[in-house]
């Protein structure tokens, strides 16, 4: 039994495992409003049974991977990007355990990787951002103050997902930590899912509730904001460490024979 991440959208981003899998599998379960219409095409080229998981409770969900796997018929939990961030397994992967049910989660992509590479960034900065929170807006998801958004501005490059749907308070809550509105920010749209669909937007913070309407972005965004998305930073970014010349004969030194 497998949860198998497809990635962000593109079917020519899908690993090598994951498309042995869905050429395979017999009962298929899919996260329905978040995979791209190929990849939902793909699953239904090849699965006997499909189940769309936006429509069902964790243990349903459940169910049918158990049920699958006792009838010993090659059983998938397909997700967008990589299920293991904001994958909501949980509920589901305690019920399997209680159940004995093995599973085997496969990585993909993950969305915000394909964002970024998609803008032509590197998420991390020599010297200005060495870390990478990925975090979200959250109007009705509890979440922890301790974790709120606000406290980790100037603290790296903070990805923003599942936050695109309230622009205003992405605005309140990064300006609440420091940023201003003319901080540069990029909103990538349904990353690898092409044209006309997939939209690349560069604007400022205090543009982005505009830029949401303008586009029509609605649900699959992601938000990047950091020195990696501030050009005047980016431009004057310090000789990177690992291929300065002094230092290149000690980077291939630690590389160990065959690895
Ligand atoms: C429930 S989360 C699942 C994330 C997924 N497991 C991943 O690895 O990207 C859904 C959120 O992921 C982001 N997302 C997923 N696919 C995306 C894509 N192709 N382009 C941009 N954002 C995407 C959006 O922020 C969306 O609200």
């Amino acid at each position: 039994m497998y949860i198998v991440g497809l990635g962000p959208g593109d079917v020519s981003l899908i690993t090598l495992k994951a498309y042995a899998i869905v050429r395979k599998v017999e009962v298929a379960l899919y996260t329905g409003s978040l995979l791209s219409p190929k990849l939902v095409k793909l699953i239904k080229e090849n699965a006997r049974e499909i189940y769309n998981t936006a429509e069902m409770s964790e243990e349903e969900i459940a169910n049918v991977l158990e049920e699958g796997y006792r009838r010993g018929k090659l059983t998938a939990w397909f997700h967008d990007g990589c299920p293991t961030i904001y994958g909501g397994l949980w509920g589901v992967i305690k019920r399997l355990r209680e159940r004995g049910v093995p599973y085997e989660i496969v990585p993909g992509v993950p969305s915000f990787c394909a964002a970024a590479a998609r803008v032509g960034l590197e998420l991390t900065v020599q010297e200005r951002s060495q870390t990478v929170i990925i975090s979200r807006i959250s109007r009705r998801t509890p979440m922890r103050e301790e974790e709120r958004v606000r406290n980790f501005v100037g603290r790296g490059t903070i990805v923003l997902m599942l936050s695109i749907h309230a622009p205003e308070l992405v605005v309140e809550e990064l300006k609440a930590g420091g940023l201003t509105e003319n901080t540069p920010i990029v909103v990538v749209h349904r990353a690898t899912w092409g044209e006309p669909v997939e939209k690349i937007i560069r604007c400022r913070l205090g543009e982005l509730p505009e830029v949401v309407k303008r586009e029509n972005i609605k649900g699959c965004a992601v938000i990047i904001v950091g020195p990696c998305t501030d050009e005047d930073i980016t431009c004057n970014v310090p000789p990177s460490v690992v291929y300065s010349p002094d230092k290149h004969k000690y980077a291939r030194s630690t590389v160990v024979e065959g690895h």
